[in-house]
């Protein structure tokens, strides 16, 4: 036994043990597929807010690849608030979440899968290994990383149909699937999705809007057009879907805001996951929140809209939920960019109550799942 597979034996002995890993095929499978094939170097956030490479053959790379983690492997530049920043695009999904989710989509031999994200192709070699290369189709929108990703598979053996394209729609010439995954998060489960399901067919994905609230939903396919099913208790935090025009964080100018009110809404309330998911139904489809720090070291939430609307949540000292018995307040700024006022000032109420922990948010947010 080489040295990545006493390591790849190992991970499966852990995550079987976690319970993640039931069935024999799977546990087979994440020993046979060597995950150090596909993450030559991965990322890990350094003390100035960049990232630290750790590329292949770096003293504790192999152990990273075979820990039970989910590792960053693609950054691009993208021009945030404070100027040009590297934003992780891609990363390799924890191994335990992935058997989490294979096991729960129940896939037996000779059916056919349509994976969303195929990032380092890992996951898609995987399928392969399962249900063999000519039963799974994988898309992913950035096409640097399905040519890696099809080189990669190919030097396993693997020539699954892979494209780059908006997940999204789906892939409807190879359709109908048996099962369809996506390893990145949607507000809304896309109307291709549902239509490209084989009947008895299953959906697995991260549902979750702007506001980050959600989770793992599994539907199924029980006659008729209609999906059904349950969020599952497992949680999970996928990178957002993105799209070929993406909405880029635009700076927030201070002080030329239209409307300045103030919020009493607790700032645990979003923290509530029901309410918070129910809550981000109301801003506009592709609506971002983030973080942002101030010069004066407080924190403040910025939530834009595709249509540059903006407002921003500047927490006041005293809000913060770790203070004992506090009360939250929040000053509320909203922007006059656009169409979307009302929605800004929605959003502030909101944001108010979401100022308490979005680092935390953010980082998980940012890093992939789990
Ligand atoms: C967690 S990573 C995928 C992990 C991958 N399954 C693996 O094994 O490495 C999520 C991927 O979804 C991709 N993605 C984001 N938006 C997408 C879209 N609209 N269509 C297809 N892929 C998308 C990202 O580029 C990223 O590679």
């Amino acid at each position: 036994m080489t040295n990545w597979q006493a390591k790849a034996t190992r991970m499966v002995e852990v995550i079987t043990a976690s319970g993640e890993l039931r069935t024999p095929l799977w546990q087979q499978v994440f020993r046979a597929v060597p995950r150090h094939h596909f993450v030559p170097v991965y990322y890990t956030p350094d003390d100035g807010g960049g990232w630290r490479e750790h590329p292949s053959g770096e003293p504790g790379w192999l152990e990273a690849v075979y820990d039970d983690r989910t590792l960053i492997t693609a950054l691009v530049d993208e021009d945030g608030p404070c100027g040009v920043q590297q934003i992780p695009v891609s990363s390799s999904t924890a191994p335990a979440l992935m058997a989490h989710m294979l096991e729960e989509l129940e896939i037996t031999p000779g059916m056919r899968v349509l994976e969303i994200g195929t990032g380092t192709g890992y996951h898609a070699a995987v399928l392969c290994a399962a249900l063999g290369q000519d039963n799974v189709v994988s898309v992913e929108l950035r096409p640097e990383l399905v040519s890696a990703a099809g080189k990669r598979l190919a030097e396993l053996g693997y020539h699954p149909v892979l494209r780059a394209a908006d997940g999204r729609d789906g892939l409807a010439e190879h359709a109908p699937y048996d099962r369809i995954i996506a390893t990145c998060a949607v507000p809304a489960i896309p109307a291709a999705w549902i239509s490209q399901l084989a009947p008895g067919g299953v959906l697995l994905t991260d549902l979750k809007g702007g506001l980050a609230a959600g989770n793992l939903v599994k539907l199924s396919r029980n006659g008729g057009g209609a999906l059904s099913g349950r969020f599952l208790p497992w949680w999970a935090g996928f990178m957002p879907m993105r799209h070929e025009q993406h909405i880029a964080l635009v700076p927030v100018p201070h002080g030329e805001a239209s409307t300045r009110r103030a919020t009493t809404v607790p700032p645990f309330l979003l923290d509530e996951p029901v309410f918070a998911f129910l809550a981000q139904l109301h801003p506009p489809a592709g609506t971002s929140l983030r973080v942002r720090g101030e010069d004066n070291g407080s924190l403040s939430t910025v939530l834009v809209a595709p249509d540059g609307s903006w407002c921003q949540v500047a927490h006041e000292p005293g809000g913060h939920r770790r203070a004992p018995g506090c009360r939250g307040r929040s000053a509320a700024v909203v922007g006059s960019g656009g169409r979307h006022r009302a929605v800004g000032g929605a959003g502030a109420t909101l944001l108010g109550a979401a100022e308490s922990d979005r680092r935390t948010r953010r980082t998980t947010m940012g890093l992939g799942e789990r």
